[in-house]
C-alpha cells in the first residue's frame, strides 16, 4: 500500500480519472487567476518561519519541528501534474456546474452556503473588501465533496512526513487576494500553494493572540497588528507555490491570501 492509499482510502468511489495534458512548465506561472484586473497586496517581506529544503530528514522534522515549531518546507513535494489541473480553465470546465460548499471566513461561526463553482469563481473571488466582516464574507476551502473532486486530489502529492498514528486529510480551497481565515487553532497539518502568495501568522498554543472572531485578518492585519510591541508580533511567513508550511498542534494561526490563491491542507488527525 502507497503513501497515496493511507491518505486517500476510498479509490473505489472514484469514477472517473481526470487527465491535465500540458503540465506547466514553471511555478509561477498563475493559472490564469490572477488575470481578473487586480492589484495583489503588498508583501512583507519578513519571515520568521525557518525554511529548510528537501535534504531535510524524516528524523529531524520529528525532533526539530513535528512538537514544536512551524517550519516551511521547499521543494519536498513536486505538485507540477496537479498545479496543471489547477488552472482557472481547467477547474472551470470540469466542476464549474458542481455545488460548492462555502464557510464565513471568521473563527467560531460557520455559515454554510452551497454554490455552484463557477458562480464562485465569477461573482465571489474578488479582493476583500476592507470593511465586510469575517462573518459576511464566504470563502470556499474543505467541505470538499470528495466523490466529484476525488479524481483531482488524487493528482495531490501530500508531504512524505506524517507523524506517528495519524493519517491525512485534504481540504482544498481557492480565495480571493486579501481574504483569508482569521485566528483560529486545531490539530497538527500542512498548507501548501499550488497558485498565488498565502501570508501565515502564527502563536504558539499559550499565547493566545489579541483578535476578534468576527473581522477579517486584513482588517486585523491594517487596525491590531501595526500596534503590537515587538514582543507581540506573531511569527509569520509569506507560503508561495512549491512550498508547504507545518504548523504543530493547537498552534494558533490566521491566513490571509496576498493574490488570488488555490491551496490545499493536509490535516493529521
Ligand atoms: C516534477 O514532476 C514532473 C512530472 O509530473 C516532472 O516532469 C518534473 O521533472 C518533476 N520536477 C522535479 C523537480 O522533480
Ligand atoms: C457529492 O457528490 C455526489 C455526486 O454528485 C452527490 O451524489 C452527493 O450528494 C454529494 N454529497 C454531498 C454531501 O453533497
Ligand atoms: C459573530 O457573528 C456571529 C454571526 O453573525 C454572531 O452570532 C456572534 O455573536 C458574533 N460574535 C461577536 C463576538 O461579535
Amino acid at each position: 500500500m502507497g503513501l497515496r492509499d493511507l491518505f486517500f482510502p476510498p479509490l473505489t468511489i472514484l469514477k472517473y480519472f481526470l487527465v491535465c495534458s500540458g503540465v506547466l512548465g514553471s511555478l509561477e506561472s498563475d493559472g490564469g487567476w490572477l488575470t481578473s484586473g487586480h492589484a495583489s497586496l503588498l508583501e512583507e517581506d519578513s519571515c520568521t518561519v525557518e525554511r529548510r529544503d528537501a535534504s531535510l530528514t524524516y528524523s529531524q522534522f520529528i525532533e526539530q519541528y513535528a512538537f514544536s515549531r512551524p517550519v516551511i518546507l521547499q521543494g519536498i513535494t513536486n505538485n507540477t501534474e496537479f498545479q496543471a489541473c489547477c488552472t482557472k480553465e481547467k477547474l472551470s470546465a470540469r466542476f464549474g456546474d458542481h455545488l460548492v460548499r462555502l464557510s464565513t471566513a471568521n473563527t467560531y461561526s460557520y455559515r454554510k452556503v452551497d454554490l455552484p463553482f463557477q458562480d464562485y469563481v465569477d461573482q465571489l473571488l474578488e479582493p476583500q473588501d476592507r470593511a465586510s466582516l469575517g462573518s459576511e464574507t464566504l470563502y470556499f476551502f474543505g467541505d470538499n465533496n470528495f466523490t466529484e473532486w476525488g479524481p483531482l486530489f488524487q493528482k495531490y502529492r501530500p508531504p512524505p512526513f506524517r507523524l506517528p498514528g495519524t493519517t491525512g486529510a485534504y481540504s482544498f480551497g481557492i480565495a480571493g487576494s486579501g481574504s483569508g481565515v482569521p485566528f483560529h487553532w486545531h490539530g497538527p497539518g500542512y498548507s501548501e500553494v499550488i497558485f498565488g502568495r498565502k501570508r501565515w501568522f502564527l502563536y504558539p498554543p499559550e499565547k493566545t493572540p489579541e483578535f476578534h472572531p468576527n473581522k477579517t485578518t486584513l482588517s486585523w492585519l491594517l487596525d491590531t497588528y501595526p500596534f503590537l510591541p515587538p514582543w507581540e508580533r506573531p511569527v509569520e511567513c509569506t507560503v508561495h507555490p512549491g512550498e508547504v508550511l507545518y504548523f504543530p498542534d493547537r498552534w494558533w494561526h490566521a491566513t490571509l491570501n496576498l493574490d488570488t490563491s488555490v491551496f490545499i491542507s493536509t490535516f493529521l488527525g
